[in-house]
């Protein structure tokens, strides 16, 4: 089981300052990926509609983005909405879709502030026009930041990205600007939506699922999981610092010894 059972923090009466001071001083991630689960439970618990469960994990995404950054990690991929999201409620895909536009308008002076910049994986076709104006206004805005990627996967199926990749490969070859010999995993990575950014180190899932419901299924090959209970809008600092703490205590071998 992956789970982190000892609360070590209450343990050694530790404050958040001096265990993200601990965290600091090991190997960070520098990739860190979050399946954002479990806002429809945290409303539920509350007796309140689905969509404020979102509006709160909306503040985790803050939250996390800054501890993220203080911490020195250099990008963050979250899962905000996905190619299966389509099956719930128009109310609630509609306020999904609203999100990015309503984090971004609140956050943005922020990001930029903070050296944020802001990218997007995911199939922007079929996105409502306000969302992908909210996100390209966004992208442009931060587009010469250099501190941590906020990578925000909208419309987002990983089968979709390889299979789009595979027939944008086959073209290639068909075009004779790729040989086949010369395709290798690295020149492959580089027909996924997520080229030039390094495979993540870190993949977090809150709420107790343990899967990875089409998320970053080629990226993921040797990034260490890390699977909660907490539900994400209660995710905070000493969740996140658990995480890190779990990641520093593995040891990534990557199929070797
Ligand atoms: C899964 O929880 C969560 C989502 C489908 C959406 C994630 C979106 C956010 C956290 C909002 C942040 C977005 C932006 C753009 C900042 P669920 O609804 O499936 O929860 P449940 O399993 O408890 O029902």
């Amino acid at each position: 089981m992956f789970r982190w059972k000892k609360d070590k923090k209450k343990e050694e009466q530790l404050t958040i300052d001096e265990r993200m001071k601990r965290v600091k001083q090991g190997e960070v991630p520098e990739h860190i990926a979050i399946i954002m689960d479990g806002n429809g439970r945290w409303a539920k618990k509350r007796a309140l509609p689905r969509i404020a469960g979102h509006h709160e994990g909306m503040k985790t995404v803050r939250r996390t983005t800054k501890l993220a950054n203080e911490l020195g990690v250099k990008a963050l991929t979250v899962y905000a909405f996905s190619t299966e999201n389509w099956k719930r409620p128009k109310d609630e895909v509609d306020y999904l879709l609203r999100l990015p536009e309503e984090f971004l308008g609140t956050f943005l002076p922020e990001l930029i502030e903070e050296n944020v910049r802001v990218q997007i994986i995911g199939d922007q076709e079929k996105l409502p026009l306000h969302t992908v104006k909210a996100v390209s206004t966004a992208l442009e805005k931060t587009k010469h930041n250099d501190g941590l990627v906020l990578n925000f996967a909208l419309n987002y199926g990983s089968r979709a990205e390889i299979l789009e990749g595979i027939k944008q490969v086959a073209k290639d070859i068909e075009e004779g600007s790729l040989e086949v010999g010369d395709l290798s995993e690295e020149r492959f990575s580089s027909y996924l939506m997520t080229k030039g950014l390094k495979d993540p180190d870190l993949l977090i899932r809150t709420s107790g699922e343990i899967r990875l419901s089409n998320f970053m299924l080629w990226q993921l090959a040797y990034t260490e999981f890390y699977f909660t209970d907490v539900l994400w809008p209660d995710f905070d600092a000493d969740h996140f610092i658990d995480a890190l703490e779990v990641y520093q205590g593995r040891s990534r071998r990557f199929g070797g010894v």
